[in-house]
């Protein structure tokens, strides 16, 4: 039986100041953590036994975060001290894995589709990796594989200055134990992490056969807000439907595709799809959308919003126009009273504000 190894480990540093306090795997996509889509996938694909890397810092929050478990999984947890790579996440979880063949999935990676084909391939042609592969603009980067003809792959090169090819690997792999010596053979790499990319040329170095598959659909890897935002715009594109379970007031107009989760209440205002509104979320006099995601508990008021994502708690009011932005949890963006040119700040580390 095929098991999976979710990494939720890291650092985080790209998405400072959101990844001070919510691992960047927990960062809601369409209001839901990013890490529910990747176990969606792997649900989806047969998988019932499931590892979960995890920092010290962050247990706690992705263990509850999972802690419902809809997908029914046998879930493991396995904590990783330090970020010290992706093939120092296969050591520490080497007693979970045991001899059986397993699928590598990051915790921050969204797919467009599932893992069936990546399966598929590894089964028939009794490959010791199969890795997923996407073409980008710009490998320089990701790792990037060379492949020949036949699918096989001839090379891996980790974030090159001169790519030889387009063709990124996407954080999905599947392995057989032989990845296991690949990483125990070899060193830590110049910023001192153990890298994957390293252990599966290691396996086509001693002629392990390796194969790469080409994703088909789309594929974001939630790494900075650029990113988060696309991933909100096609996620809420591609997997949103209609539902409306707030209560919308006779003034308002609620305008294609548009999710009012329980209790979202909207007033004298206009939600345009496609939308997703958490629990709790109060609306007035506001036109939000499209391409947005507010989380639970926040309050529009007086303002207009578009092509953002919200999280939790967040207060926009009185704010003409704030597009392609990224609040965090709590955050307050009011235009004062008094004197309209000076601007009050109250700003966390790391915090960007464009003016
Ligand atoms: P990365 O995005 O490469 O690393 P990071 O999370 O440290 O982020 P940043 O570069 O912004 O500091 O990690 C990819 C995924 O793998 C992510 O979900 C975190 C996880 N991971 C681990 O679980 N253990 C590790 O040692 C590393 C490096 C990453």
């Amino acid at each position: 039986m095929m098991k999976a190894l979710v990494l939720c480990g890291g650092r985080g540093t790209r998405l400072r100041p959101l990844t001070y306090t919510l691992p960047k795997q927990l960062i809601p996509v369409a209001n839901r953590p990013i890490v529910h889509y990747v176990m969606d996938h792997l649900a989806a694909a047969g998988i019932r036994d499931v590892g979960v890397i995890v920092a010290p810092e962050t247990r706690e929050q992705i263990e509850n975060a999972l802690a419902t478990n809809p997908w029914g999984f046998a879930l493991t947890y396995v904590l990783q001290p330090q970020p010290m790579g992706l093939a120092h996440a296969l050591v520490v979880a080497r007693e979970f894995i045991g001899s059986d063949p397993f699928v590598m999935y990051l915790g921050d990676n969204l797919l467009g589709s599932g893992l069936q084909p990546l399966m598929d391939l590894f089964s028939r042609e009794r490959a010791d990796a199969v890795v997923l592969l996407k073409e980008v603009s710009d490998p320089r980067h990701f790792g990037v594989a060379v492949l020949d003809g036949e699918g096989r792959l001839t090379r891996l090169v980790e974030k090159p200055a001169d790519p030889p090819s387009r063709l990124a690997l996407v954080g999905v792999y599947i392995f057989s134990p032989a990845i296991h010596k690949a990483v125990q053979e070899i060193e830590p790499s110049w910023r001192g992490e153990l890298e994957i990319t390293d252990a599966i040329q290691r396996l086509l170095d001693r002629g392990n056969r390796v194969l790469g598959e080409r994703l088909q659909t789309w594929w974001l890897d939630c790494g900075k807000k650029d990113d988060l935002l696309e991933a909100n715009r096609v996620v809420l594109d591609d997997w949103i439907r209609r539902d409306i379970r707030g209560t919308v007031d006779e003034e308002s107009r609620i305008v294609g595709r548009v999710v009012l989760e329980e209790g979202t209440r909207v007033e004298r205002s206009e939600i345009r799809g496609p939308t997703v509104i958490g629990a709790g979320t109060i609306v007035q006099d506001a036109f939000v959308g499209p391409y947005t995601s507010i989380g639970q508990r926040c309050t529009i008021s007086h303002a207009a919003l578009e092509h953002s994502v919200a999280l939790d708690g967040v207060r926009v009011e009185a704010v003409e126009r704030l597009e392609d932005s990224v609040l965090g949890r709590n955050a307050v963006v009011r235009r004062h009273g008094g004197d309209q040119r000076a601007l009050r700040l109250l700003i966390g580390d790391d915090a960007e504000v464009l003016l």
